[in-house]
């Protein structure tokens, strides 16, 4: 099989196209045959700077594609299954980026009819981030489906980011009023596609006024992309007993709170990684995400504000440097029409 491999961290050019053997599926494992790979940023980050542990590394922790075979102690009827896949490439050198790869059973998820490949490799870092951060503030549910979030406002700091969109589709799906903020007229098209109710272009307009003027008692969650340069705006929106789900780090490694601001709130502050997240959260993540799915309610491409960049699996490298230059939607690459 054709698999994309580094060895060593750096560039997008450290991803090589190699020739392997068909990986065989040890216990509780099953083998994929990969239809897509999707790309986001973590995947860079870990071919840039995370050590191979086994010598080598097979990049990209979310995918799709059909169950060819199945490893001892799982159900040989899963054969032929089309599944979406998350968490490939974590502490495991089998990431997605490849004809063929295995994934601990409970890391794939069937695919629900109807849902396309693309869809599928579109899940994983993104839709289960959003979910932790629309579900951890003390006053949101445990668990989201349609009503979940009614009564509910959400602010998506972002919403044009693959992580943005993906929490702007779970928060309208389970019934939340959605505000998202955006740096330019074409994104703020997207975020309005992905399904948010106002939309606040952050260059342009005064974010605290405009939500303040949506919702006057300050919103319930804040879904943060950008906790260094938000941080005081997110203080001035919040509302009471609400929570910020800060998801990233790339504007800058400190935050500065107003605290008395946020104590008279009993307002919540939640770092999130997908990675450490604890396992009940991150189960009702796949099972809540995959409901929406077979609701129909999770979509791609232009019309639903997530357009897609398909790469081929020897383009790998090209893919990656997208996602790290900023490339806006989702980036996918397209290993075989299955
Ligand atoms: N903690 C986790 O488990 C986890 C999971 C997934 C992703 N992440 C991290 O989250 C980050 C985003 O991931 P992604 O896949 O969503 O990337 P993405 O698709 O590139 O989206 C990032 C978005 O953030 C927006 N943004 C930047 N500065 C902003 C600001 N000050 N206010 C509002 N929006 C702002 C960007 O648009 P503009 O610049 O045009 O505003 C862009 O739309 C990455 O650093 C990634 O590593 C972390």
């Amino acid at each position: 099989m054709q698999a994309i491999v580094y060895t060593r961290n750096g560039d997008p050019d450290v991803l090589e196209l190699t020739d392997r053997p068909v990986p065989e599926p040890g216990p509780g494992e099953v083998l994929v045959r990969v239809a897509r790979s999707g790309v986001n940023p973590t995947d860079w980050k870990s071919r840039q700077s995370r050590p191979p542990e086994a010598g080598w590394q097979i990049p990209n922790q979310d995918g799709s594609g059909r169950i060819e075979a199945v490893g001892t102690g799982v159900d040989s009827v899963l054969v032929g299954e089309r599944v979406w896949i998350w968490e490939a490439a974590w502490q495991r050198p089998w990431g997605t980026a490849a004809e063929y790869t295995v994934v601990p059973v409970r890391r794939t998820v069937l695919l629900q009819a109807g849902a396309s490949y693309d869809v599928g490799a579109a899940l994983g870092v993104p839709f289960l981030t959003a979910h932790r951060c629309l579900t951890v503030g003390e006053t949101m549910p445990d668990r989201l489906d349609p009503g979940a979030l009614t009564g509910r406002e959400v602010l998506v700091q972002g919403g044009a980011g693959a992580v943005g969109n993906a929490a702007i589709q779970l928060a309208r799906w389970a019934d939340a009023t959605v505000l998202a903020t955006v740096s330019s007229p074409e994104k703020a098209q997207l975020a309005a596609a992905a399904g948010a109710d106002h939309v606040i272009n952050y260059r342009e307009q005064d974010v605290v006024s405009e939500v303040r003027r949506i919702v006057p008692n300050g919103v319930d969650a804040i879904v943060e992309v950008a906790p260094f340069t938000n941080a005081r705006i997110d203080a001035e929106v919040i509302g009471l007993h609400g929570a910020v789900a800060a998801y990233a780090d790339g504007d800058g490694p400190d935050v500065t709170l107003p605290v008395r601001k946020l104590m008279i709130l009993n307002v919540r502050w939640q770092f999130v990684l997908l990675y450490t997240e604890p396992a009940a959260a991150k189960a009702a993540a796949v099972e809540d995400v995959n409901a929406a799915v077979a609701d129909g309610a999770v979509r791609v491409g232009d019309e639903a504000g997530l357009p897609l960049h398909l790469y081929p699996l020897d383009g790998t490298a090209q893919a990656h440097a997208a996602v790290q230059g900023g490339a806006v939607g989702k980036v996918l690459v397209a290993v075989a029409d299955l």
